[in-house]
């Protein structure tokens, strides 16, 4: 067992999910948000069959008086990691040109994935450890043209955006952890397993050193390298 603790949002499927199975397995105390609770449940499960105790709650990062109560119920003691993975897509991936996206889509992208963002970090950093990590999952979309991906494309980008900026601004180290694609909900199942790169994320949480992750992109690339 250890003493640290890991918060995940976005924990109730893909990414986030098998994130928080990893870190439990390792001994780690996780807290969990999604707004689903039934899917937050069958996290919960895994990470109980994992050896670990979770301690979930129900919040939509798109209120920030919701993440702000959320954190001050649930968060234990202090936090020395975050895993701010809730995002959304509202169409295949692939199939919608940026000039055909939906106004309500856009905005429901926009609200989740940046503004949302952007409030799961700014009202966990008062309980996180001077030392700790943001981890921010990102992909190669918000970087490189890639027809049909809608807002999205575009929210990663500024998601990686705000990771820079409160890198540049706090004391804890915050940076982008880029999985390559991932089977999950978001990209219609297509990619690897989540499990199989769920321990890159704690490589980044422990090993990677701060100065290669504050305010930079870590991929596959170099958690390969450095754990082979
Ligand atoms: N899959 C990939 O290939 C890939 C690659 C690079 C980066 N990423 C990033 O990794 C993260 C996780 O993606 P994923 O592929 O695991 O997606 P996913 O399976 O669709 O999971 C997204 C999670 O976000 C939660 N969520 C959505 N809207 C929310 C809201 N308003 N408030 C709170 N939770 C919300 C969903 O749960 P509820 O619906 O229960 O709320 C779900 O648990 C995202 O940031 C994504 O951009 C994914």
């Amino acid at each position: 067992m250890t003493d640290r603790t890991v918060l995940i949002t976005g924990a109730s499927g893909g990414i986030g999910s098998a994130v928080a199975e990893e870190f439990a397995a390792a001994g780690w105390q996780t807290v969990l948000c999604g707004r689903s609770a039934d899917a937050l449940a069958v996290t919960a499960e895994a990470v109980s069959g994992a050896g670990g105790t979770p301690v979930t709650h129900e919040v939509d990062v798109r209120d920030e008086t919701e993440v702000f109560y959320a954190l001050a119920e649930c968060v234990p003691e202090t936090l020395d990691v975050v895993i701010p993975a809730a995002a959304t897509i509202p169409h295949a991936p692939g199939e919608r040109p940026l000039d055909e996206d939906r106004y309500e889509d856009v905005r429901t992208v926009l609200d989740t994935n940046v503004y949302g963002l952007f409030a799961v970090i700014r009202e966990s950093l008062a309980f996180m450890h001077p030392e700790g990590r943001v981890l921010v999952p990102s992909g190669s979309v918000a970087r490189e043209p890639t027809p049909g991906m809608g807002m999205y494309a575009p929210s990663k980008a500024a998601a990686e955006a705000i990771a820079r900026g409160f890198a540049a601004d706090v004391d804890q180290t915050v940076g982008v952890v880029d999985p390559g694609v991932v089977a999950t909900d978001l990209t219609d199942g297509k990619g690897r397993d989540p499990a199989d790169v769920a321990g890159m994320f704690r490589w980044a949480a422990l090993e990677c050193p701060p100065a290669d992750l504050d305010g930079e992109i870590v991929g596959l690339r170099e958690w390969k390298q450095a754990t082979r």
